[in-house]
């Protein structure tokens, strides 16, 4: 049997998201999934347990709970019609690229949050990849005069390439901004992301998957003015990543053809019980925000100190770096394998750079401890 001929091309052609292969059983310094090494106090787990115990399984879910809608209304300030739920922000990005025609242009930064690629790769989207400035990692100024927005077109009619004109003006194209960006911890200008959204030929996708850890303001406010926005929310990253929810906020239209192609029960039930329960004990994930930030600008600090890399200052729960020199790529790799350290590293015109979750402070102690011992012999 072939199988190869049952499946799509764009599957076939595609190389899965890997996570970073850590070998069960080890102490491993984990720190490559921008998870929360935060995990819930004695009194909180027991207040959960007894909370979640009385879920019944045997039914369906019941995404409609009034009591964890309103939770998140409020949390969002946002109105239930515009908002949905997916088993991770992931589930979602894979939504609204199903939705999409295939004429629709994918465009992304590079480098950044890599499900946007594979998903718009299997559903047989073009995908642009938008080259990110060198060092700044700020989005290229010229970003709207590509051919794709009608700010570019009506710059064109002056021109005048009538074909061209035509051919640029009818030209959709659906955008992914992370903000911050994962992985370089930087916010794209909010004027640009704008300006984007004022064109009818656009889609922009706000990804706030990071927001938590910053002081910018969400997109969410701009719902009522933009019905091309799309916003991102999730609970990974600040010590919920093992329940899978996220959410998508988008006006009534977006949301209402999203929840055609929604699959129905999508959250289980425990998920839904455990959100309702730690929106109502919220204040203990603000604490350990708030740690991260302490620790993610000490890091940022200690790490700046080194000669062996380059740090990238981040707004997010992870600080980019670079290998000043790429000669000792081999050996500092060798060396992470041995203290049995797993932080994200990359491949293309990045594979000099690594990506770091900031952890606990003991954590970050031992990270800083073994860099600078590289750094004596490098
Ligand atoms: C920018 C960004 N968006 C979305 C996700 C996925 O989040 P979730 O765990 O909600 O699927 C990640 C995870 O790393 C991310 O970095």
């Amino acid at each position: 049997m072939k199988i190869d001929s049952f499946i799509k091309e764009s599957v076939i052609n595609l190389e899965p998201y890997t996570p970073v292969e850590i070998e069960q059983d080890t102490n491993v310094l984990k720190l490559d999934a921008n998870e929360s090494n935060y995990i819930l106090n004695k009194s909180l787990k027991k207040k959960y347990a007894d909370f979640i115990k009385g879920t019944l399984i045997n039914l369906y879910p019941d995404s409609d709970n009034k009591r964890l809608i309103k939770l998140l209304e409020n949390h969002y300030s946002a109105k239930s019609d515009n908002f949905i739920f997916g088993n991770g922000s992931d589930e979602l990005i894979s939504i609204i690229l199903a939705s999409l025609k295939r004429d629709v242009i994918v465009n992304i930064p590079y480098p950044t949050f890599s499900m946007y690629e594979i998903i718009a790769k299997f559903n047989e989207l073009k995908v642009n990849n938008i080259e990110l400035l060198k060092d700044s990692f700020e989005l290229p100024s010229d970003i709207l005069n590509q051919d794709a927005t009608d700010i570019a077109c009506d710059k064109r009619l002056n021109g005048y390439d009538s074909e061209k004109t035509e051919k640029c003006c009818r030209q959709k194209n659906i955008y992914f901004f992370a903000y911050p960006n994962n992985p370089t911890g930087n916010h794209f200008s909010s004027d640009m992301l704008l300006n984007l959204l004022g064109s009818k030929n656009n889609i922009v996708v706000i990804d706030e998957a990071y927001l938590m850890f910053s002081n910018k303001e969400s997109f969410i406010k701009y719902l009522n003015k933009y019905e091309n926005l799309i916003v991102l929310k999730t609970f990974s990253k600040i010590g919920l990543a093992g329940l899978r929810f996220g959410m998508l906020f988008a006006g009534a239209q977006l949301i209402n053809e999203f929840k055609k192609i929604k699959l129905p029960y999508n959250i289980n039930s425990l998920t839904l019980a455990s959100m309702e329960f730690f929106l109502n004990n919220y204040k203990f994930f603000e604490k350990n925000i708030h740690k991260t930030v302490v620790q993610r600008d000490k890091l940022f600090l200690k790490l700046k100190k080194l000669n062996f890399i380059n740090v990238y200052k981040s707004d997010a729960n992870f600080i980019f770096f670079g290998l000043s020199n790429k000669d000792i790529k081999s050996a500092f790799d060798v060396f992470l394998k041995k203290h049995n350290v797993a932080i994200r590293n990359f491949t293309g015109l990045f594979e000099n750079f690594y990506r770091i979750t900031v952890g606990l402070p003991s954590e970050n102690d031992k990270i800083i401890e073994y860099f600078k011992e590289f750094d004596s012999i490098n």
